[in-house]
């Protein structure tokens, strides 16, 4: 490979056969691949037909067998239940090929599907490569999702198994997952065959018979399983994401190209050699904890950590740097909103000075916009190069980022620096011609997109190509609003479609008026997404009544945060709503939801020319400014 970053990105454009083929000389295959890309069928590119491997033996077997089986694999800690438990890549290997085994002699096979709907416990790893193991398809749903989302889930994705645990643990309360996990069977058309669940000390459940199976039972009778080989082209797993509407995208990644470029974005993009403990703070129920806990971090023969704690109040702000240097963290990988909880408790950084954290070389965040304050601080108060990246569910690794391991390029704030190799990235206008450098537009990525980006979206192929392909012949549309500077630096503004960020979470304001509309005295009613210093964004709605209701609005607004909150899920973090007369709309019936947010932020706004009835606005910021809004 080249040895600037401008080399590579050049070369990844200009000889993608030759940049990747060299890059999956690092994944063992059972066998070579017959060509790098195939391109007959575009969008649906594949990467390495032909080729044969096991993502679990790259991540797990094979460290075993070259020298790593003492090293530890995975080190969980957990403040909320007072753990601290290593698995070296020995005793992971083991405790995933019996429970491979259990799932096998459950009828989990090859292309069968399993959900696993678990809180941040090693036995969801576990869970996770028994899966990649036997070459079936794991979906793991987040648990901060409510019964309702559990079964769309169920329904889509129709599991053989669910694996799930008795409870989850928040900072002040547990969470019991068996009631949210038999709801949402009872919801679902599709019924699995069986459900593995792990009961956790700290609350244990009621199993039903016939249906349910206790992990440790499962484990005690099973056989260890072997790898089973798979096609690079065969899916590793589908992960469910917030779309338009109520119905989630079910995205799904293969084999070979996920391995392959996982493996190259550890060293390349997070300079991390293997050997390195290397701590991604987040969920394994997010992109983020599939690609940075699990995958690439164990491809990549390192420490991962498992975290089960939050930045504050497990049990301070504190938290972060006690487990950097327990563990000795060379690399951490979090969200911002997590750096803005921690400087909010304790903005002098004192916390930081109890820990010795020499061997802290370097934090990355992603997952939402990076604000100069939260970038800032955290570089006054740790000293280390702090890295923003961009990148989406969708792709799965980074579309922009200052890749570390090739060439560290100055940082500018507000840019996750410019696009990694591979990943073209463009700015658009409406008609799909690109702009001058330095002028707003759609982020568009020219195809084909690099190995280890979705394949599809499962079972629905034909929306794959609508959302993503459709609107911009011969790009994939991140969706996301920016702009390139002369540098080649990318700048990311905001979503242009009705998806929000709340605290590094991706939601649906589609998802969510879906539940306001079905309030029985909510005729008409709008979500958007308005600013908030900690978490980024924060849901609103909006309600027009239905003639004739005469309840208090604060029942009413009462009713509605709890149907968010029962049937999406309390990380909606849905707590406020406002009643107003009308929506302001346009002329053809478009709810202006842009000038919505606007108003909400304090942003200045232009009246918009196809506006109905402009006077709607003026009640809209009186509505606004009871609840508080701008803040
Ligand atoms: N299971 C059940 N409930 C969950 C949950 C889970 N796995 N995760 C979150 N929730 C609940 C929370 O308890 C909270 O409930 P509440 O309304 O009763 O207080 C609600 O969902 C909202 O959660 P969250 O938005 O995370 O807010 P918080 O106040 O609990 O924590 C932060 C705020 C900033 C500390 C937290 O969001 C955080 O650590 N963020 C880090 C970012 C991150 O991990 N991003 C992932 C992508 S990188
Ligand atoms: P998710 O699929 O949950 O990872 O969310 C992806 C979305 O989060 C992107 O489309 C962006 O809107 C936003 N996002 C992720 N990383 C960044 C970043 N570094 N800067 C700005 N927005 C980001």
């Amino acid at each position: 490979m080249g040895s600037s970053y401008k080399d590579d990105f050049d070369r990844s454009l200009t000889d993608p056969e030759g940049f990747w083929s060299e890059a999956a000389q690092e994944i063992v295959w059972i066998k070579t691949w017959n060509q790098v890309i195939d391109k007959s069928n575009p969008p649906f590119y594949r990467w390495f037909p032909g080729g044969v491997l096991n993502t679990c033996y790259n991540a797990v077997d094979l460290h075993v067998e070259t020298g790593r089986a003492d090293q530890a694999a995975l080190i969980y800690d957990s403040p909320v239940t007072n753990t601290v438990k290593t698995y070296t890549y020995l005793e992971l290997r083991d405790e995933i090929a019996t429970f491979a085994g259990a799932l096998a002699s459950r009828g989990v096979s090859k292309g069968e599907r399993v959900i696993i709907y678990m809180p941040m416990i090693p036995e969801a790893v576990i869970a996770m490569l028994a899966c990649a193991r036997l070459g079936a398809v794991h979906s793991v749903v987040f648990g901060g999702f409510a019964a309702n989302e559990l079964a769309v889930r169920i329904d889509d994705s129709e599991p053989r198994v669910i694996v799930s645990a008795s409870c989850g643990i928040e900072v002040n309360r547990v969470v019991p997952y068996k009631p949210l996990l038999d709801g949402a069977i009872e919801l679902a058309r599709h019924k699995p065959e069986a459900c593995i669940i792990l009961q956790r000390p700290i609350e244990k459940c009621a199993l039903i018979p016939g249906q349910d199976i206790d992990w440790e039972e499962a484990v005690d009778t099973a056989e260890p399983h072997d790898c089973v080989p798979v096609d690079a082209t065969d899916p590793l797993y589908i992960l469910y994401t917030s779309g338009t509407t109520g119905q989630p995208k079910g995205v799904v990644r293969d084999n070979g190209g996920h391995a392959v470029a996982l493996k190259w974005s550890m060293k390349n993009i997070y300079n991390v050699e293997p050997g390195e403990v290397y701590w991604a703070a987040s969920d394994v129920g997010w992109v983020v904890g599939h690609s940075y806990i699990v995958y690439a971090p164990l491809f990549n023969g390192n420490t991962t950590i498992l975290f089960e704690g939050k930045p504050i109040g497990t049990p301070d702000a504190g938290a972060f740097w006690r487990v950097i240097s327990q563990h000795q963290v060379g690399v951490m990988f979090t969200a911002p909103t997590a750096f803005r909880a921690i400087k909010k408790e304790d903005p002098g950084g004192a916390l930081i000075k109890d820990y010795d954290l020499s061997c802290f070389k370097t934090l990355f965040l992603a997952g939402e916009r990076l604000d100069p304050d939260t970038l800032q601080w955290a570089e006054k108060k740790l000293g280390i190069p702090v890295i923003d990246h961009w990148w989406q569910t969708e792709t799965g690794w980074p579309i922009c980022a200052n890749c570390l391991g090739i060439e560290q390029l100055p940082i500018k704030e507000g840019s996750p620096t410019k696009a990694v190799p591979s990943m073209d990235v463009r700015v658009v206008n409406d008609s799909g011609q690109e702009v001058k450098r330095g002028d707003i537009g759609a982020l568009v990525i020219k195809l084909p997109l690099p190995p280890g980006t979705f394949l599809t979206l499962w079972n629905a192929d034909d929306r794959f190509i609508e959302s993503y392909f459709s609107e911009f012949p011969g790009y994939y549309k991140t969706a996301d609003a920016g702009l390139i500077d002369e540098e080649g630096y990318v700048f990311v503004m905001s979503r242009t479609d009705d998806i929000i960020n709340v605290a590094g979470h991706r939601l649906s304001t589609g998802a969510i008026e879906e539940v306001l509309a079905a309030h029985p005295d909510v005729a008409e009613c709008a979500a958007i997404g308005v600013a908030d210093q900690l978490k980024g964004q924060l849901p609103l709605g909006f309600l027009v009544l239905s003639a004739g209701v005469d309840r208090g609005h604060a029942e009413i607004v009462k009713e509605v945060v709890q149907m968010v909150r029962e049937r999406i899920g309390p990380v909606a973090a849905f707590k406020t709503a406002t009643i107003v007369q009308r929506l302001p709309k346009t002329r053809s019936g478009k709810i202006l939801r842009g000038t919505m947010q606007k108003i909400a932020d304090g942003e200045e706004y232009k009246v918009p020319a196809t506006i109905d009835d402009p006077a709607i606005l003026t009640e809209i910021t009186s509505a606004l400014g009871e609840i508080g809004y701008p803040t």
